[in-house]
Protein backbone atom coordinates (compact mmCIF):
# COMPACT_ATOMS: atom_id res chain seq x y z
CA UNK A 1 0.00 0.00 0.00
CA UNK A 2 1.50 3.83 -1.00
CA UNK A 3 1.91 5.75 2.08
CA UNK A 4 -1.00 8.42 1.85
CA UNK A 5 -2.44 7.87 -1.38
CA UNK A 6 -4.96 11.15 -2.09
CA UNK A 7 -7.85 9.01 -2.10
CA UNK A 8 -8.57 4.99 -0.56
CA UNK A 9 -8.43 4.31 -3.85
CA UNK A 10 -6.15 4.39 -6.80
CA UNK A 11 -4.17 3.14 -9.75
CA UNK A 12 -1.04 2.00 -10.09
CA UNK A 13 0.93 2.70 -13.18
CA UNK A 14 4.03 1.40 -13.79
CA UNK A 15 7.04 3.30 -15.14
CA UNK A 16 8.94 0.19 -16.38
CA UNK A 17 6.31 -2.03 -18.29
CA UNK A 18 5.51 1.57 -20.33
CA UNK A 19 8.81 1.73 -20.58
CA UNK A 20 9.94 -1.72 -21.40
CA UNK A 21 6.11 -2.17 -23.68
CA UNK A 22 7.66 0.94 -25.75
CA UNK A 23 11.50 -0.95 -26.56
CA UNK A 24 9.38 -4.42 -27.52
CA UNK A 25 7.09 -2.51 -30.02
CA UNK A 26 10.38 -0.52 -30.99
CA UNK A 27 12.45 -4.04 -31.53
CA UNK A 28 9.40 -5.09 -33.78
CA UNK A 29 10.13 -1.94 -36.39
CA UNK A 30 12.87 -1.46 -38.59
CA UNK A 31 14.77 1.96 -38.09
CA UNK A 32 12.47 3.16 -41.38
CA UNK A 33 9.65 2.87 -39.10
CA UNK A 34 8.35 5.48 -36.67
CA UNK A 35 6.16 4.38 -33.71
CA UNK A 36 3.42 7.14 -32.92
CA UNK A 37 2.01 6.36 -29.44
CA UNK A 38 -1.53 6.58 -29.48
CA UNK A 39 -2.88 8.17 -26.13
CA UNK A 40 -6.55 8.95 -26.12
CA UNK A 41 -8.81 8.80 -23.77
CA UNK A 42 -6.76 9.83 -20.45
CA UNK A 43 -3.84 7.30 -22.21
CA UNK A 44 -6.53 3.88 -22.18
CA UNK A 45 -7.13 5.73 -18.63
CA UNK A 46 -3.25 5.52 -17.88
CA UNK A 47 -3.19 9.06 -17.03
CA UNK A 48 -2.36 11.28 -19.99
CA UNK A 49 0.36 13.68 -19.13
CA UNK A 50 2.54 11.25 -17.06
CA UNK A 51 2.36 8.47 -19.56
CA UNK A 52 2.92 10.10 -22.61
CA UNK A 53 6.14 12.04 -20.24
CA UNK A 54 7.10 8.25 -19.82
CA UNK A 55 6.41 7.30 -23.17
CA UNK A 56 8.39 9.75 -24.86
CA UNK A 57 11.35 9.44 -22.99
CA UNK A 58 11.22 5.69 -23.70
CA UNK A 59 11.55 6.87 -27.51
CA UNK A 60 8.68 6.75 -28.94
CA UNK A 61 9.00 8.93 -32.27
CA UNK A 62 4.98 10.62 -32.07
CA UNK A 63 2.07 10.70 -30.35
CA UNK A 64 -1.55 10.48 -31.69
CA UNK A 65 -4.96 11.62 -29.53
CA UNK A 66 -8.36 11.95 -30.41
CA UNK A 67 -9.51 15.50 -29.83
CA UNK A 68 -7.69 18.69 -29.85
CA UNK A 69 -8.23 19.42 -26.23
CA UNK A 70 -6.39 16.35 -25.88
CA UNK A 71 -2.76 17.58 -28.08
CA UNK A 72 -3.18 20.85 -25.67
CA UNK A 73 -3.39 18.34 -22.65
CA UNK A 74 0.04 17.14 -23.55
CA UNK A 75 1.75 20.07 -25.07
CA UNK A 76 1.35 21.25 -21.54
CA UNK A 77 2.92 18.21 -19.85
CA UNK A 78 6.05 18.89 -21.72
CA UNK A 79 5.50 16.82 -25.14
CA UNK A 80 7.49 17.94 -27.86
CA UNK A 81 7.14 15.60 -30.39
CA UNK A 82 4.96 16.05 -33.49
CA UNK A 83 0.87 15.25 -31.90
CA UNK A 84 -1.65 14.15 -34.41
CA UNK A 85 -5.51 13.94 -33.69
CA UNK A 86 -6.87 11.63 -35.27
CA UNK A 87 -10.44 12.61 -35.24
CA UNK A 88 -12.12 15.35 -37.25
CA UNK A 89 -11.21 19.00 -35.78
CA UNK A 90 -13.70 21.98 -36.65
CA UNK A 91 -12.82 24.38 -38.45
CA UNK A 92 -13.15 27.13 -35.32
CA UNK A 93 -10.13 24.94 -33.52
CA UNK A 94 -7.35 25.89 -36.26
CA UNK A 95 -6.43 28.93 -34.84
CA UNK A 96 -5.37 27.11 -31.72
CA UNK A 97 -3.71 24.04 -33.47
CA UNK A 98 -1.22 26.22 -34.59
CA UNK A 99 -0.46 27.82 -31.61
CA UNK A 100 0.34 24.59 -30.31
CA UNK A 101 1.61 23.13 -32.84
CA UNK A 102 -0.39 19.93 -33.32
CA UNK A 103 -1.22 18.16 -36.56
CA UNK A 104 -4.82 17.68 -37.63
CA UNK A 105 -6.30 15.28 -39.42
CA UNK A 106 -8.42 16.10 -42.50
CA UNK A 107 -11.80 14.32 -44.49
CA UNK A 108 -13.18 17.16 -46.45
CA UNK A 109 -12.18 19.93 -48.40
CA UNK A 110 -14.72 22.50 -46.91
CA UNK A 111 -13.14 22.21 -43.28
CA UNK A 112 -9.36 22.13 -44.84
CA UNK A 113 -10.29 25.10 -47.06
CA UNK A 114 -11.27 27.30 -43.51
CA UNK A 115 -7.87 25.41 -42.12
CA UNK A 116 -5.87 26.99 -44.91
CA UNK A 117 -7.68 30.48 -44.42
CA UNK A 118 -6.93 30.63 -40.56
CA UNK A 119 -3.18 29.44 -41.57
CA UNK A 120 -2.43 31.89 -44.28
CA UNK A 121 -4.48 35.07 -41.90
CA UNK A 122 -1.76 33.95 -39.13
CA UNK A 123 0.90 33.44 -42.32
CA UNK A 124 1.77 30.06 -40.87
CA UNK A 125 1.76 26.22 -41.75
CA UNK A 126 -0.34 23.82 -40.76
CA UNK A 127 0.48 20.15 -40.74
CA UNK A 128 -2.42 17.38 -41.87
CA UNK A 129 -2.49 13.99 -42.71
CA UNK A 130 -5.27 12.85 -45.08
CA UNK A 131 -7.69 10.03 -43.69
CA UNK A 132 -8.31 7.23 -46.68
CA UNK A 133 -11.66 4.93 -46.16
CA UNK A 134 -10.29 1.86 -47.20
CA UNK A 135 -13.41 -0.34 -45.90
CA UNK A 136 -13.30 0.57 -42.00
CA UNK A 137 -16.61 2.65 -43.09
CA UNK A 138 -15.77 5.24 -39.93
CA UNK A 139 -14.16 8.46 -40.59
CA UNK A 140 -12.35 8.82 -44.34
CA UNK A 141 -12.10 9.85 -48.01
CA UNK A 142 -13.08 6.95 -50.45
CA UNK A 143 -9.48 5.73 -52.23
CA UNK A 144 -11.24 6.45 -55.63
CA UNK A 145 -11.80 10.33 -54.24
CA UNK A 146 -8.14 10.68 -52.71
CA UNK A 147 -6.28 11.55 -55.67
CA UNK A 148 -8.27 14.83 -56.33
CA UNK A 149 -8.62 15.92 -53.16
CA UNK A 150 -4.71 15.67 -52.32
CA UNK A 151 -4.44 18.19 -55.74
CA UNK A 152 -6.84 20.15 -53.89
CA UNK A 153 -5.10 20.15 -50.74
CA UNK A 154 -1.52 21.05 -52.31
CA UNK A 155 -3.55 24.45 -53.79
CA UNK A 156 -4.46 25.44 -50.67
CA UNK A 157 -1.92 28.01 -48.45
CA UNK A 158 -0.95 27.24 -45.37
CA UNK A 159 -1.54 23.59 -45.74
CA UNK A 160 1.31 21.47 -45.53
CA UNK A 161 -0.02 17.52 -46.35
CA UNK A 162 2.45 15.25 -44.26
CA UNK A 163 1.08 11.98 -44.25
CA UNK A 164 -1.74 9.54 -44.84
CA UNK A 165 -2.98 7.08 -43.54
CA UNK A 166 -5.84 4.18 -42.69
CA UNK A 167 -7.46 2.18 -40.14
CA UNK A 168 -8.40 -1.45 -39.95
CA UNK A 169 -11.20 -2.89 -39.01
CA UNK A 170 -9.99 -6.54 -38.58
CA UNK A 171 -6.27 -6.71 -38.15
CA UNK A 172 -6.85 -8.32 -34.48
CA UNK A 173 -8.90 -11.32 -35.97
CA UNK A 174 -6.80 -14.65 -36.73
CA UNK A 175 -8.73 -14.23 -40.33
CA UNK A 176 -6.55 -11.58 -42.04
CA UNK A 177 -8.65 -11.44 -45.30
CA UNK A 178 -10.32 -8.21 -44.86
CA UNK A 179 -7.56 -6.36 -43.32
CA UNK A 180 -5.05 -7.69 -46.60
CA UNK A 181 -8.18 -6.51 -48.74
CA UNK A 182 -7.65 -2.99 -47.40
CA UNK A 183 -4.01 -2.88 -47.01
CA UNK A 184 -4.08 -3.31 -50.64
CA UNK A 185 -6.38 -0.32 -51.74
CA UNK A 186 -3.74 1.48 -49.94
CA UNK A 187 -0.96 0.03 -51.50
CA UNK A 188 -3.00 0.91 -54.85
CA UNK A 189 -3.77 4.37 -53.54
CA UNK A 190 -0.55 5.02 -52.54
CA UNK A 191 1.43 4.34 -55.88
CA UNK A 192 -1.10 6.49 -57.72
CA UNK A 193 -0.28 9.51 -55.41
CA UNK A 194 3.54 8.21 -56.16
CA UNK A 195 2.88 8.84 -59.93
CA UNK A 196 1.48 11.79 -59.54
CA UNK A 197 3.87 13.24 -57.24
CA UNK A 198 1.01 13.34 -54.27
CA UNK A 199 2.54 10.93 -52.09
CA UNK A 200 2.90 12.40 -48.81
CA UNK A 201 6.47 11.81 -46.74
CA UNK A 202 4.25 9.87 -43.98
CA UNK A 203 1.97 6.72 -44.72
CA UNK A 204 0.81 4.76 -42.25
CA UNK A 205 -2.07 2.03 -41.68
CA UNK A 206 -0.69 -0.47 -38.51
CA UNK A 207 -2.64 -0.70 -35.17
CA UNK A 208 -1.19 -2.59 -32.46
CA UNK A 209 -2.44 -5.63 -34.33
CA UNK A 210 -0.95 -5.06 -37.44
CA UNK A 211 2.56 -3.84 -35.94
CA UNK A 212 2.23 -7.51 -34.32
CA UNK A 213 1.19 -9.84 -36.46
CA UNK A 214 1.18 -7.90 -40.28
CA UNK A 215 4.45 -6.30 -40.65
CA UNK A 216 3.93 -5.56 -44.09
CA UNK A 217 1.87 -2.82 -43.33
CA UNK A 218 4.49 -1.04 -41.01
CA UNK A 219 4.97 1.64 -43.82
CA UNK A 220 6.18 4.69 -42.60
CA UNK A 221 4.73 4.84 -39.42
CA UNK A 222 3.00 2.37 -36.87
CA UNK A 223 0.53 3.78 -34.32
CA UNK A 224 0.32 1.79 -31.45
CA UNK A 225 -2.08 2.34 -28.30
CA UNK A 226 -3.70 -1.32 -26.96
CA UNK A 227 -0.04 -2.67 -26.73
CA UNK A 228 1.91 0.05 -25.32
CA UNK A 229 -0.43 -0.49 -22.21
CA UNK A 230 0.30 -4.23 -22.25
CA UNK A 231 -2.82 -5.57 -23.29
CA UNK A 232 -4.16 -8.08 -26.00
CA UNK A 233 -5.38 -6.15 -28.94
CA UNK A 234 -7.48 -8.75 -28.46
CA UNK A 235 -7.84 -11.58 -26.12
CA UNK A 236 -8.74 -14.46 -28.23
CA UNK A 237 -7.24 -14.29 -31.37
CA UNK A 238 -4.28 -11.52 -31.36
CA UNK A 239 -3.12 -12.20 -27.53
CA UNK A 240 0.91 -10.04 -27.12
CA UNK A 241 3.81 -12.46 -27.34
CA UNK A 242 5.86 -13.05 -24.31
CA UNK A 243 7.75 -9.64 -22.96
CA UNK A 244 4.65 -7.21 -22.85
CA UNK A 245 3.86 -6.24 -19.20
CA UNK A 246 0.32 -4.63 -18.24
CA UNK A 247 1.26 -1.14 -16.89
CA UNK A 248 -2.17 -0.96 -14.63
CA UNK A 249 -3.01 -1.77 -11.37
CA UNK A 250 -6.53 -0.85 -9.81
CA UNK A 251 -6.42 -0.96 -5.84
CA UNK A 252 -8.24 0.08 -3.13
CA UNK A 253 -8.37 -0.12 0.60
CA UNK A 254 -10.86 -1.97 2.98
CA UNK A 255 -12.69 1.16 4.43
CA UNK A 256 -15.19 -0.88 7.13
CA UNK A 257 -15.41 -4.61 8.00
CA UNK A 258 -19.03 -5.42 9.05
CA UNK A 259 -21.35 -8.79 10.35
CA UNK A 260 -24.11 -9.68 8.13
CA UNK A 261 -26.54 -11.39 10.12
CA UNK A 262 -28.81 -14.09 7.95
CA UNK A 263 -31.77 -12.12 6.43
CA UNK A 264 -30.00 -8.85 6.36
CA UNK A 265 -29.75 -7.49 2.50
CA UNK A 266 -26.51 -5.24 0.77
CA UNK A 267 -26.67 -2.29 -0.45
CA UNK A 268 -29.86 -0.85 -2.77
CA UNK A 269 -32.79 -2.47 -3.82
CA UNK A 270 -31.84 -5.28 -1.34
CA UNK A 271 -30.63 -7.72 -4.00
CA UNK A 272 -28.50 -9.98 -1.82
CA UNK A 273 -29.60 -11.42 1.16
CA UNK A 274 -27.81 -13.13 3.57
CA UNK A 275 -28.28 -16.86 4.46
CA UNK A 276 -26.06 -17.42 7.10
CA UNK A 277 -23.59 -15.43 9.35
CA UNK A 278 -21.44 -13.69 6.57
CA UNK A 279 -18.13 -10.57 7.12
CA UNK A 280 -18.49 -8.26 4.65
CA UNK A 281 -15.90 -5.08 3.73
CA UNK A 282 -16.33 -2.01 2.21
CA UNK A 283 -14.21 -0.70 -1.00
CA UNK A 284 -14.30 2.52 -1.77
CA UNK A 285 -14.73 2.64 -5.29
CA UNK A 286 -18.38 2.15 -7.71
CA UNK A 287 -19.74 2.93 -11.00
CA UNK A 288 -18.47 6.98 -10.60
CA UNK A 289 -14.99 5.73 -10.97
CA UNK A 290 -15.51 3.29 -13.80
CA UNK A 291 -16.09 0.49 -12.03
CA UNK A 292 -19.41 -0.91 -13.71
CA UNK A 293 -23.05 -1.35 -12.12
CA UNK A 294 -25.06 -3.39 -14.79
CA UNK A 295 -25.46 -5.29 -16.72
CA UNK A 296 -22.83 -7.27 -14.93
CA UNK A 297 -19.76 -6.02 -13.19
CA UNK A 298 -16.54 -7.73 -12.14
CA UNK A 299 -17.73 -10.88 -10.14
CA UNK A 300 -14.83 -10.49 -7.20
CA UNK A 301 -11.87 -8.44 -6.32
CA UNK A 302 -8.66 -9.93 -4.64
CA UNK A 303 -7.94 -10.07 -1.06
CA UNK A 304 -5.55 -11.90 1.00
CA UNK A 305 -4.53 -13.21 -2.52
CA UNK A 306 -8.44 -14.73 -2.81
CA UNK A 307 -11.54 -13.71 -4.15
CA UNK A 308 -13.78 -11.86 -2.39
CA UNK A 309 -17.35 -11.58 -4.68
CA UNK A 310 -19.11 -8.79 -5.11
CA UNK A 311 -22.10 -8.55 -3.17
CA UNK A 312 -25.73 -6.68 -4.45
CA UNK A 313 -25.77 -3.80 -6.63
CA UNK A 314 -22.47 -1.58 -7.22
CA UNK A 315 -23.01 1.97 -5.72
CA UNK A 316 -21.93 5.48 -7.33
CA UNK A 317 -18.85 5.24 -5.03
CA UNK A 318 -18.61 2.12 -2.64
CA UNK A 319 -18.46 -1.42 -2.89
CA UNK A 320 -19.30 -4.46 -0.87
CA UNK A 321 -17.25 -7.56 -0.82
CA UNK A 322 -18.19 -11.01 0.86
CA UNK A 323 -14.78 -11.34 3.04
CA UNK A 324 -16.11 -15.16 5.21
CA UNK A 325 -14.03 -17.55 3.44
CA UNK A 326 -11.22 -15.31 3.61
CA UNK A 327 -11.16 -14.90 7.29
CA UNK A 328 -12.13 -18.13 7.58
CA UNK A 329 -8.79 -19.23 5.75
CA UNK A 330 -6.35 -16.03 6.45
CA UNK A 331 -7.95 -14.47 9.69
CA UNK A 332 -9.73 -11.13 10.02
CA UNK A 333 -9.58 -8.83 7.26
CA UNK A 334 -9.19 -5.44 8.58
CA UNK A 335 -9.88 -1.59 7.79
CA UNK A 336 -6.83 -0.87 5.58
CA UNK A 337 -6.00 -3.93 3.76
CA UNK A 338 -5.64 -3.44 0.28
CA UNK A 339 -7.59 -5.30 -2.48
CA UNK A 340 -7.09 -5.49 -5.96
CA UNK A 341 -9.36 -4.92 -8.08
CA UNK A 342 -7.01 -5.11 -11.43
CA UNK A 343 -3.65 -6.20 -11.51
CA UNK A 344 -2.05 -9.29 -9.18
CA UNK A 345 -2.10 -9.93 -5.31
CA UNK A 346 -0.05 -12.87 -4.29
CA UNK A 347 -0.49 -15.59 -6.73
CA UNK A 348 -3.66 -14.79 -8.05
CA UNK A 349 -4.73 -12.02 -10.89
CA UNK A 350 -7.50 -10.45 -12.17
CA UNK A 351 -6.22 -9.22 -15.73
CA UNK A 352 -8.35 -6.40 -17.46
CA UNK A 353 -9.24 -8.89 -20.66
CA UNK A 354 -10.44 -11.35 -17.50
CA UNK A 355 -12.44 -8.73 -16.41
CA UNK A 356 -13.61 -7.36 -19.84
CA UNK A 357 -15.22 -11.16 -20.11
CA UNK A 358 -17.15 -11.09 -16.82
CA UNK A 359 -18.38 -7.57 -17.93
CA UNK A 360 -19.00 -8.27 -21.64
CA UNK A 361 -16.84 -5.75 -23.17
CA UNK A 362 -13.04 -5.38 -24.17
CA UNK A 363 -10.26 -4.35 -21.85
CA UNK A 364 -9.87 -0.99 -23.89
CA UNK A 365 -13.63 -0.20 -22.38
CA UNK A 366 -11.56 -1.36 -19.06
CA UNK A 367 -9.20 0.47 -18.64
CA UNK A 368 -10.31 3.29 -20.67
CA UNK A 369 -13.32 3.87 -18.57
CA UNK A 370 -11.55 4.49 -15.54
CA UNK A 371 -12.22 7.82 -14.96
CA UNK A 372 -10.24 10.59 -13.89
CA UNK A 373 -11.18 11.24 -9.97
CA UNK A 374 -9.42 7.48 -9.43
CA UNK A 375 -5.72 9.18 -8.66
CA UNK A 376 -2.95 7.18 -10.96
CA UNK A 377 0.19 6.77 -9.06
CA UNK A 378 3.37 6.48 -10.95
CA UNK A 379 5.53 3.82 -9.47
CA UNK A 380 8.52 2.00 -10.57
C1 LIG B 1 -7.12 5.66 -36.02
C2 LIG B 1 -6.54 4.83 -34.93
N1 LIG B 1 -5.28 4.41 -35.02
C3 LIG B 1 -4.71 3.64 -34.07
C4 LIG B 1 -5.41 3.27 -32.93
C5 LIG B 1 -4.73 2.40 -31.91
O1 LIG B 1 -5.28 1.13 -31.88
P1 LIG B 1 -4.73 0.03 -30.89
O2 LIG B 1 -5.02 0.51 -29.51
O3 LIG B 1 -5.51 -1.18 -31.22
O4 LIG B 1 -3.27 -0.09 -31.14
C6 LIG B 1 -6.73 3.69 -32.79
C7 LIG B 1 -7.49 3.28 -31.62
O5 LIG B 1 -8.63 3.02 -31.60
C8 LIG B 1 -7.31 4.50 -33.81
O6 LIG B 1 -8.58 4.92 -33.71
Amino acid sequence: MPTNPPRTTWLEISHSALTNNVRQLRSLLTPATQLMAVVKANAYGHGAAETSRIIQRAGADRFAVATLGEAIELRAAGIERPILVLGYTPAWQAAEALAHDVTLTVLDLETATAFSSAAAAQDALLRVHVKANTGMNRLGVRPDAVPSFMAALRALPGIAVEGIFTHFATSDETDKQHAENQFAVFQQMLAALARDGLRPPVAHAANSAALLTMPHTHLDLARSGIALYGLDPDMDQCTLPPGFEPALAWKAMVTQVAELAPGEAVSYGREFIAERPMRVAVLPMGYADGFPRRPFNWGNVLLRGMPAPILGRVCMDQTVVDVTAIEAATGPVRLGDEAVIIGRQGEAAISAEAASQRVGTNNYDIVSRILARVPRLYVE
